[in-house]
């Protein structure tokens, strides 16, 4: 028997339930309203009072009402056919529907079940499996789709009795039949569900990130590398390049699968992703950048429950591909808006709040989350990854404020990004001094770099950064003392440090050539630029060095812009030694060297 209950309170989008019979913490219910019935999901058990999350507006909902529990948590529906959707929180499908948005109490079938799928199995009668074992893969778009045993039979040591011919299937199908050792019978059906806020934990065992992943974001594959199974956060302004960045991130990132969740932004920032994704193509595979993204999406308009839910379906779909053995990138934007969600719930259950009302256990809750990614070995040894970086939008940019904080303490990567330089157009406004990857630190991450990039390679980067730090430390002074109170040596670093600035840091989301740098052609550069900046240069007077590196700038900038290696790119390196050679003749000749 289902549990049944009263609706006795309204709290915008809470709801008190009064019931006698047995309820679970984040169990879904259905509230009745006329011919509706809206979703909601138990959020704390108080006695008889059970306090409830619709994820609907709950406009006209009357006292009285009658609430049915489903015995059932919130749960994503996991099986081929999710490439290239766009679902909501809720895994409705959003393609299907006009407008975007739908009516409520509409809920929409995340997948076709008259869609036949060519399965073949790989496994045979007698052999022991267990949970999210691959029993059978079907071909869905250029994915080897692993049909698994479910998660769910998690504590399951069973064999199989049974399994299909190769052939084309429906979701309705069983493809196979498991028994346990008490001769228990389980037929397995190519899709199964899971409860989202589960973290899937049906692998050997998490290993130390090891492998950089690229992101074709200079500022970050230079400065601070992500790591494939790592996470990363971006916190930063309104305004400063949050979500293009993350878009740029998307384009290019070398992972098999790229899951967007967008979380509470605004409504026309994912009709963008909507009409401009499936345009795109895959620089890395020459397929539909859509095809290998799915796109879940929030925006600020739906009710805040489900911002909730769309983070964490998004994370329970990563972990189901990465249980495939794939590189799974989860973007999510913005994290904040979710945080605000957890408070909105918890000040309308009038719970003892946290600093700046977020809920006591926003710290865990945060941890938690990010600690659903790494990198793992599966059980049959094969490894899959889920890398996530989510974008925090601290209010007036204060860095102090909780959501931040507690991102801070999870996540290993830090793109911070600043509105100085976002106010000068300097972007990706990441601020390369503040942020910070501790996968530097990592002994496997320095042997990756100087063995797979190049030798030396850390020791490359770290003489760009000190010229950087340099830099800053010269313009703060020169903003002092005047560009005669410090010496001419000091206006040369300064000028190298925004050479270093205005051609590996900064970088255009918007041009085709310059949006994404292969790994090849960032390694070119930035030798380039290091055999530019150790060169020491013979000038008269300050002025004149303004002039100098503003053309040197312009050049390696034209280059940026240029096809990789075309005449107009080797053009602009002609002119550069050239305009060297006025200065330094000797140097000058080593300046391509060591380039490839
Ligand atoms: N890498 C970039 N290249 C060029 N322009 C950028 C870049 N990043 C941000 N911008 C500019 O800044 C604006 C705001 O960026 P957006 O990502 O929407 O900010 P946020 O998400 O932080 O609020 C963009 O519309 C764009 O004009
Ligand atoms: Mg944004």
């Amino acid at each position: 028997m289902k549990s049944k209950g009263i609706l006795t309170g309204i709290i915008s989008n809470l709801i008190i339930i009064e019931t006698e019979d047995k309820v679970l913490q984040n169990e879904i219910c259905f509230v009745r309203h006329g011919n509706e019935s809206l979703l909601a999901e138990v959020i704390r058990i108080s006695g008889k009072n059970k306090y409830a999350q619709v994820f609907e507006n709950t406009r006209g909902l009357k006292v009285g009402s009658q609430v049915d529990f489903t015995g059932e948590l919130l749960e994503v529906t996991l099986g081929p056919g999710m490439l290239s959707k766009i679902y909501d929180g809720l895994q409705n499908d959003l393609y299907k529907m006009e407008g975007l948005l739908l009516n409520r109490g509409q809920y929409n079938k995340p997948f076709d079940p008259e869609q036949l799928w060519e399965f073949r199995p790989l496994v045979k009668a007698g052999d022991i499996v267990k949970a999210g074992d691959w029993i059978g893969e079907v071909t869905e778009k250029w994915l080897k789709h692993k049909i698994m045993v479910p998660f769910y039979y998690e504590n399951l040591d069973a064999t199989v009795t049974s399994i299909v011919k190769e052939g084309m299937y429906q979701e309705k199908d069983a493809v196979a039949v498991i028994t346990d050792s008490e001769g228990n019978n389980y037929s397995i059906t190519m899709k199964f569900k899971w409860p989202v806020k589960k973290p899937v934990r049906i692998y050997q065992k998490k290993v130390r990130p090891y492998k950089i992943m690229e992101t074709g974001v200079r500022v970050i594959d230079i400065f601070n590398p992500m790591v494939e199974g790592g996470t990363g956060f971006i916190p930063g302004p309104f305004g400063c390049g949050k979500t293009v960045l993350q878009h740029a991130i998307s384009k290019y990132a070398d992972a098999d699968l790229i899951l967007v969740v967008a979380c509470g932004e605004r409504a026309n920032e994912v009709v963008e992703l909507f009409t401009e994704f499936p345009e795109l193509d895959d620089p890395r595979t020459g397929r539909k950048l859509m095809e290998r993204t799915i796109i879940i999406c929030n925006t600020s308009n739906m009710p805040v429950a489900s911002r909730e839910a769309s983070v964490y379906t998004g994370m329970s779909m990563a972990e189901y591909y990465r249980s495939m053995g794939l590189k799974v990138l989860v973007l999510a934007d913005s994290t904040s808006r979710w945080a605000q969600a957890l408070r909105e719930m918890s000040n309308r259950m009038e719970e003892l709040p946290g600093p700046d009302a977020y809920p006591m256990d926003l710290s865990a809750i945060v941890a938690n989350y990010y600690s659903r990614a790494g990198h793992v070995v599966l059980n049959n040894g094969k490894t899959g990854s889920i890398t996530f970086i989510g974008t925090v939008s601290p209010a007036g940019g204060n860095l102090k404020e909780p959501v931040t904080e507690a991102t801070k303490k999870v996540a290993q990567a830090f793109y911070a990004l600043s509105q100085q330089r976002a106010d000068s157009k300097r972007y990706p406004a990441i601020d390369s001094i503040s942020s910070y990857s501790k996968y530097l630190e990592y002994n496997e991450i320095k042997n990756f770099l100087n063995h797979t990039y190049e030798k030396s390679w850390t020791e490359k980067v770290q003489k760009l950064r000190n010229i950087l730090n340099h830099g800053k430390e010269i313009r703060d002074q020169i903003n002092i003392l005047g560009d005669d109170g410090v010496p001419l040596d000091y206006h040369q670093i300064f000028w190298k440090s925004e050479l270093i600035d205005f051609t590996l840091l900064q970088q255009d989301s918007f041009d085709d050539i310059d949006a994404s740098t292969p790994i090849e052609r960032q390694k070119y550069m930035l030798n380039l630029i290091l055999n530019v900046v150790v060169i020491n240069f013979k000038f008269d007077n300050f002025e004149i060095i303004a002039d100098y590196f503003k053309k040197i700038i312009d050049m390696v900038k034209q280059m940026n812009y240029s096809e990789f290696k075309g005449s107009n790119f080797l053009n602009f390196q002609n002119d550069l030694n050239k305009l060297i050679m006025e200065n330094q003749p000797d140097e000058a000749k080593s300046l391509t060297e060591n380039l490839y």
